[in-house]
């Protein structure tokens, strides 16, 4: 007997990952603000997060399945580094590859602007931070007491930064 084909499963729309614009902007601030506890950074208004892309900075974002911006990142090119300002994942994303994207994306974008390093500062308890700056190949260059503060009293933020000119693993592909 003939066994009936088996039906195809719909293709799961991808993951898209593309720069942000200022149509973003509203959409990565509140993703940035719900992170805000973990990360211990200020918040960015919708309306900052506009003015910074347009005068000196870059962002991106990842798109999920359902459209909707599952993670976001800004980079802010001013002085001899650029420097990562905020990154968040929504917490039903993480642990899928989005904020690997999304600093590969600020990392490409930074040594196609001519900078040499990409740096940023993440406090020292923040651990799914700090593993994922390390698998990228950042490196603590520096540390700064009493950096973050949080109601419960303040912590203290490492520096770190890749080395674009010798950094390998920039690829951008979406997952
Ligand atoms: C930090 C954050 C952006 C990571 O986003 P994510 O999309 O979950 O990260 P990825 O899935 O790309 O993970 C990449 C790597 O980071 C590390 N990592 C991520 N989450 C981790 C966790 N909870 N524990 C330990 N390592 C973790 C791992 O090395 C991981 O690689 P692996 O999954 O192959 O082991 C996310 O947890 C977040 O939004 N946190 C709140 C905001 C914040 O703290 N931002 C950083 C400010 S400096």
């Amino acid at each position: 007997m003939q066994r009936p084909p088996t039906p195809t499963p719909p293709p799961t729309p991808a993951r898209r990952l593309r720069h942000m614009t200022p149509e973003d902007a509203d959409a990565a601030a509140a993703l940035f603000a719900a992170a805000r506890d973990a990360d211990g950074l200020a918040g960015w208004t919708a309306a900052a997060l506009r003015q910074t892309l347009a005068d000196r900075g870059f962002g991106a974002v990842v798109h999920g399945a359902d459209g909707a911006i599952v993670g976001a990142a800004l980079a802010l090119y001013a002085g001899d580094d650029a420097d990562v300002a905020h990154i968040a994942v929504t917490p039903a994303a993480r642990r899928t590859g989005v904020a690997r994207q999304l600093i590969a994306a600020l990392a490409a974008a930074a040594r196609e602007a001519g900078f040499a390093r990409l740096a940023l500062e993440v406090a020292v308890d923040n651990s799914p931070a700090l593993g994922l700056y390390a698998g990228f190949g950042f490196t603590a260059v520096g540390c700064r007491p009493g950096y973050y503060r949080r109601e419960n009293g303040s912590v203290g933020a490492k520096v770190m930064a890749l080395n674009l000119s010798t950094a390998t693993r920039l690829q951008t592909h979406n997952q």
